[in-house]
């Protein structure tokens, strides 16, 4: 396989683990993912990088820079999806990483920091209720017992689920966390700012904050023919009116998102007055000021549809990262690694969340993108070109290359 098409090779072969009519389910700890966690793992072992894992399955293959005494440089994403995900969210930046790396193998180019391909565990949040689960883990933002008692809607705990051998750790060498000089992450953009402009390279200024909540909405469940409307307390109607309230909120703070993409009701009968609604309710903006004030009018709403409606409305957060702003010494780099190769680049923002957002906090971070084409991504329609598969892994490994040096004069 040439050096130059290995990117896309890549990605196809591991887009069609967990493929299904409706796109990529890759759930973390499920057989899928770990399938595809095996698959990377094959692929370092192949370039004779060490190959490690962690206990939540965060996995990192290195290669050794000249300087024994550094720490180690990572750069990675996700292999997890979306139930609906597509080939390249997080699986892109994995393995750009580790093709980066093969790329710097094979010119001979030496780093004087060892420099770790990562594939984090468990990014999306789609089984376990914690996005960025792994990154958080690593760099301590969450503990791990913490992530491994967190249970999926059948009450299998992460720690079963990874305990399990169709599903879990594998058979590596298990390495406690260690610190690290700095983070870089390459990611398809998700949206549609670089295919507009005509630029195949963009360098993130900052991810948006986000929260993530859960509203439970209790009325009282009856039978559809008898029970009188002036006489229900339906929740599905009381949630509806929250649901649009929300997008109120958010369309009236502009600069914002908020959407409600998961609904649970029940008893979900045709036949009988919807008794509990259970629905999440993901927050963005990069303003944290906005997203104070939209959950605000959020729970104005609650109020005022719990006493209209006879229902009572109970509210959890269970995620909330503050708006992260990449390391401008890395984003230089990236600029002059872009620049090296005669390419522009833009400056973008990030809407999506990402594993850069743990990292952000703890170490100089910088993110790198390449389009999407119509900027669809957590959909089966999600594409990029092959030629912007490759330009990016070409970018990133110049990158690492500024990063290496920066990183050396501190
Ligand atoms: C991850 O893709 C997120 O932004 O939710
Ligand atoms: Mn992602
Ligand atoms: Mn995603």
């Amino acid at each position: 396989m040439s050096e130059r098409n290995r990117v896309v090779e890549r990605l196809d072969e591991l887009g069609r683990i967990g493929r299904y009519e409706h796109g990529i389910d890759r759930p973390l700890a499920s057989s899928q993912e770990r399938q595809a966690r095996a698959l990377f793992a094959s692929w370092a072992r192949a370039s004779e990088f060490s190959i490690a894992q962690d206990v939540v399955g965060n996995l990192f293959a290195r290669r050794d820079g000249s300087d024994p005494t550094r720490k180690p440089i990572l750069v990675g994403s996700h292999l997890d999806t979306v139930k609906t995900g597509g080939a390249y969210d997080g699986a892109y930046g994995v393995v750009g990483a580790l093709c980066a790396l093969e790329l710097l193998q094979a010119r001979g180019t030496a780093t004087t920091h060892p420099i770790e391909a990562v594939a984090w565990a468990g990014e999306e949040g789609s089984r376990f209720p914690l996005g960025c689960l792994g990154s958080s883990v690593f760099t301590g933002l969450c503990a791990a017992s913490y992530a491994l008692d967190l249970t999926d809607e059948d009450g299998v705990t992460l720690r079963a689920a990874l305990a399990a051998p169709q599903t879990g750790l594998l058979d590596l060498p298990l390495r406690a966390n260690a610190d690290v000089a700095g983070y870089l992450e390459l990611h398809v953009e998700q949206g549609p700012i670089l295919e507009d402009a005509g630029v195949v390279l963009g360098v993130v200024t900052a991810i948006a904050g986000q929260r993530r909540l859960r509203a439970i909405v209790d009325g009282v469940s009856g039978h559809a023919g008898t029970v009188p409307m002036a006489m229900r307390a339906d929740a599905l109607c009381a949630a509806s009116e929250l649901v649009l309230a929300l997008e109120r909120a958010a369309r009236e703070q502009g600069d914002a998102v908020a959407t409600v993409g998961r609904t649970i009701v029940e008893p979900n009968g045709t036949n009988v007055v919807p008794g509990r609604v259970t629905f999440s309710l993901d927050l963005r903006s990069p303003d944290d000021a906005k997203l104070d004030a939209i959950e605000a009018a959020f729970a104005r709403a609650v109020e005022d549809v719990e006493k209209r409606r006879g229902v009572s409305i109970g509210i959890e957060s269970f995620e909330k990262r503050p708006p992260t702003p990449m390391t401008p010494m890395l984003r230089d780099a990236i600029h002059r690694a872009i620049a090296s190769l005669g390419q522009r680049a833009l400056d973008v923002p990030s809407g999506a969340g990402h594993d850069a957002m743990s990292l952000g906090k703890v170490v100089p971070t910088a993110m790198l993108f390449v389009p999407s084409i119509g900027g669809r991504s957590h959909v089966t329609q999600e594409r990029t070109a092959d030629a912007d598969l490759v330009l990016g892994v070409d970018a990133l490994a110049a990158a690492i290359v500024q990063a290496d040096a920066t990183l050396s004069e501190r």
